[in-house]
């Protein structure tokens, strides 16, 4: 059986879809009621990880595990260690961690400390584990959904700076390879999309998409940030304008990492934005 945590995000709603569909037995986790969207035949589990005994509820039965830390979990919550006895103590031996390219790029900010110190705890365990480290992912253009859908209009800051982003259903795919075999147990994964894309050039493939114009904005740093820190802890919305508008040469470099495992090219963002086009209309 297979757990899978964050069972209704943009990573895990498509790792869950991709492990039903190759027949395995999946558990979705998550803490509200049963997603109406679940594929036939995987089980559902309600549980908080930032509780006490959240993790090992989740955990329970399970021979392997997909873990992230959302939202709060990333900045706040049960030490490394504890979460990690948990996961061993409910009976799981592999574990595929999605982790985040900043904590390579970036160590010293505070949303990688978490990142960081559950890797490092994994790898101490007797479990065997893969780390993935996504860049920026294609779904945070979600955030350009209702000014597109009620203005024809885009604000962001840095136009111009282009980054390999990343689709989350690749990063699903890479998962689920990760989750199904040994092949992968000690590895770590960058995952990038195919090329650098700047979110002008973003916009202007939504707009194909949808077959109408959009116009682009330049939101200044500042104004940027109030915005974010509504629905992202603050010190997660701080890094991720560092990385947004001052990106390091490595956060500039698109990996080989999603052709290797999966033998495939990575998911260009018009690929992403031609399927998810519905929610900007
Ligand atoms: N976005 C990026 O650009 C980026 C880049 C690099 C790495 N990452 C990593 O990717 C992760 C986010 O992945 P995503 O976009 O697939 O997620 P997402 O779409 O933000 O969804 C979050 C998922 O986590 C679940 N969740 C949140 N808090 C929970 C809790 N306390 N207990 C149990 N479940 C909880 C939510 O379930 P319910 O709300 O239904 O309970 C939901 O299924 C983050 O950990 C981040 O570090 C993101």
């Amino acid at each position: 059986m297979i757990v899978v945590t964050g069972a209704t995000g943009n990573v895990g709603s498509a790792l869950v879809r991709a492990l039903a569909g190759a027949g395995e037995k999946v558990v979705a986790v998550s803490r509200g009621e049963k997603p109406v969207r679940l594929p036939e035949g995987v089980d559902h589990r309600r549980a908080d990880l930032g509780e006490p005994d959240g993790l090992a509820t989740a955990a329970a039965g399970g021979e392997a595990l997909f873990l992230l830390l959302s939202g709060e979990l990333g900045v706040t919550g049960p030490a490394a260690s504890e979460m990690v006895r948990a996961i061993e103590g409910a009976g799981v031996r592999r574990v595929v961690l999605l982790s985040s390219q900043s904590v390579l790029t970036r160590p010293a900010n505070p949303a990688a400390t978490r990142l960081a110190e559950l890797e490092a705890a994994l790898r101490d365990s007797d479990m065997t584990s893969t780390i993935l480290h996504p860049g920026g992912f294609y779904a945070n253009t979600f955030a350009w959904a209702e000014s597109v859908r009620g203005q024809r209009a885009i604000y962001w800051p840095f136009g111009d700076i282009a980054l390999p982003q990343v689709d989350p259903s690749d990063i699903a795919e890479v998962a689920a390879a990760a989750l199904c075999s040994d092949e992968h147990s000690g590895k770590a994964y960058t995952l990038t999309g195919p090329v650098a894309i700047t979110p002008r050039e973003q916009a202007r493939d939504l707009a194909a998409a949808l077959g109408e114009q959009i116009s682009f904005t330049e939101l200044t740093r500042a104004r940027a940030l109030s915005a974010m820190k509504e629905f992202m802890p603050e010190p997660v919305a701080e890094t991720t304008l560092s990385i947004l508008g001052t990106p390091t040469p490595d956060e500039q470099l698109v990996s080989p990492d999603i052709e290797t495992v999966l033998g495939r090219s990575a998911t260009p963002f018009s690929d992403w934005a031609a399927r998810n086009i519905a929610a900007f209309r």
